[in-house]
């Protein structure tokens, strides 16, 4: 069953697939990490991301294209893949369905994490991410324990890190190219009838319960 998780900058999207790879053994398609990959390999291109990322606006559709069709095409993960930041504007969404298409996979639901612009400020500017596989954590509301075992991924040498866009500049930026861009997609799939909203408002294990739900009654 592929997913999407949906919401803005801060709203709990990377923590909350997570909680959905360990339990759920799914796999997690995040653009935004896979950019931050692309940044370490000090490419031309990588150059030219980070140039778009920083400023909070949306990277151009063909690499994001390019980056999913390489995850989507692995049986390996055939329908069990969590979409996290992906689509993030309309030409997205259609791509993607024709991608779906190709490889006879289709989205279950699109989960809608409705948080208040208020909160979101706060829930980033004291995130903290494991260098190794990527779990958001918070100074705030989710310290990080200090032995924590992946279970699938060896993260005890990790770093806590802090990302280069989470600074009041960009993320207002990023919290306007959501609104204006992404925000509208939502529509696209409340047609198709398959948007549950979830609030995201709650705690971080309220939230988990949240989702539980709705995709054990799927
Ligand atoms: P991306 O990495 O996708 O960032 P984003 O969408 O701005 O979302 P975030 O990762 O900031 O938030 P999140 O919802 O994952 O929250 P998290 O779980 O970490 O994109 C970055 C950039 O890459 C974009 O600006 C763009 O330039 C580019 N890009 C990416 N995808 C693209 C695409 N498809 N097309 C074009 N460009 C693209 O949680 C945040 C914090 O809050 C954490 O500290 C967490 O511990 C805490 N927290 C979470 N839930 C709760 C809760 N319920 N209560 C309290 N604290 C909580
Ligand atoms: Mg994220």
């Amino acid at each position: 069953m592929n997913l999407i998780i949906f919401g803005p900058p801060g709203a709990g999207k990377g923590t909350q697939s997570s909680f959905l790879v360990n339990k759920k053994k799914m796999f997690q398609i995040s653009t935004g990490d896979l950019l931050r990959d692309e940044l370490k390999s000090k490419s031309k291109l990588s150059i030219k991301l980070k140039n778009i990322m920083d400023s909070g606006k949306l990277v151009p559709d063909s690499i994001i294209q390019d980056l999913i069709e390489k995850k989507i095409s692995n049986p390996l993960i055939k329908n069990k893949i969590i979409f996290d930041g992906f689509p993030r504007n309309i030409e997205q969404a259609k791509s993607l369905d024709i991608l779906l298409k190709k490889y006879e996979q289709k989205i279950f639901v699109v989960i809608n994490l409705k948080v208040d612009s208020s909160i979101l400020i706060k829930r980033i500017s004291g995130r903290i991410s494991c260098s190794i596989c990527k779990k958001p954590f918070n100074e705030f509301f989710d310290p990080p324990i200090k032995t924590l075992e992946c279970p699938v991924k060896d993260c005890k040498n990790r770093e806590l890190i802090k990302r280069s866009d989470d600074n009041e500049k960009t993320v207002s930026s990023r919290l306007k190219t959501y609104q204006e861009t992404t925000l509208p997609l939502l529509k696209y799939y409340e047609i198709k009838g398959i948007v549950k909203n979830v609030d995201a408002m709650k705690t971080i294990s309220e939230v988990t319960k949240q989702i539980d739900n709705i995709i054990n009654n799927l």
